[in-house]
């Protein structure tokens, strides 16, 4: 089974999540500059922060690169200041364009939390279960 981990952050917050996703799956968690593995991709967790109620314009850019052939199921996992998924929502009919299923949708509230520039994000205990659960069960589909 391959599996991928992409993600855009700016301030840090979806990168801790990546981290975690990352050693759930047993798969680097990269920024999206680096492309997918040639092989095609049957679980890619693509992760991002939403900002101005979007998606960052390059993580959009990025699923615009991706193609069905080569990338079988999206998993997304998405954080935010406030409790709205306009990023998923985006994010997702992004992939149903695509004609990529979608097989699960992580999000998490970040309040606060990194929005004036801090790079280093400790996740809390529960913050840390709960993404490596989701992300455990993303990998019984293939
Ligand atoms: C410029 C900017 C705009 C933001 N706009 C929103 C927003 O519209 N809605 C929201 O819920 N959070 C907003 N946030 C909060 C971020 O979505 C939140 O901090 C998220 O975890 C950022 O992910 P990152 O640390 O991986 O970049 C904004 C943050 C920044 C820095």
């Amino acid at each position: 089974m391959t599996i991928a981990v992409r993600y855009q952050t700016r301030n840090g917050n979806t990168e801790a999540f990546a981290n975690q996703i990352a050693a759930a799956v047993d798969a680097p968690a990269e920024k999206i500059d680096t492309p997918l593995p040639t092989d095609p991709v049957d679980v890619l967790f693509v992760g991002g922060g939403t900002y101005m109620m979007r998606p960052d314009k390059t993580l959009s850019a990025f699923m615009a690169t991706l193609d069905a052939a080569k990338v079988k199921h999206i998993a997304f996992f998405t954080t935010s200041g406030g409790p709205e998924t306009p990023t998923d929502k985006a994010l997702t009919k992004l992939a149903d364009e695509k004609g990529i299923p979608v097989i699960g949708h992580f999000h998490q509230m970040m309040g606060g939390k990194g929005m004036f520039g801090s790079k280093s994000v400790t996740l809390k205990p529960d913050q840390i279960q709960a993404v490596k659960t989701f992300a455990e069960s993303m990998l019984t589909h293939n």
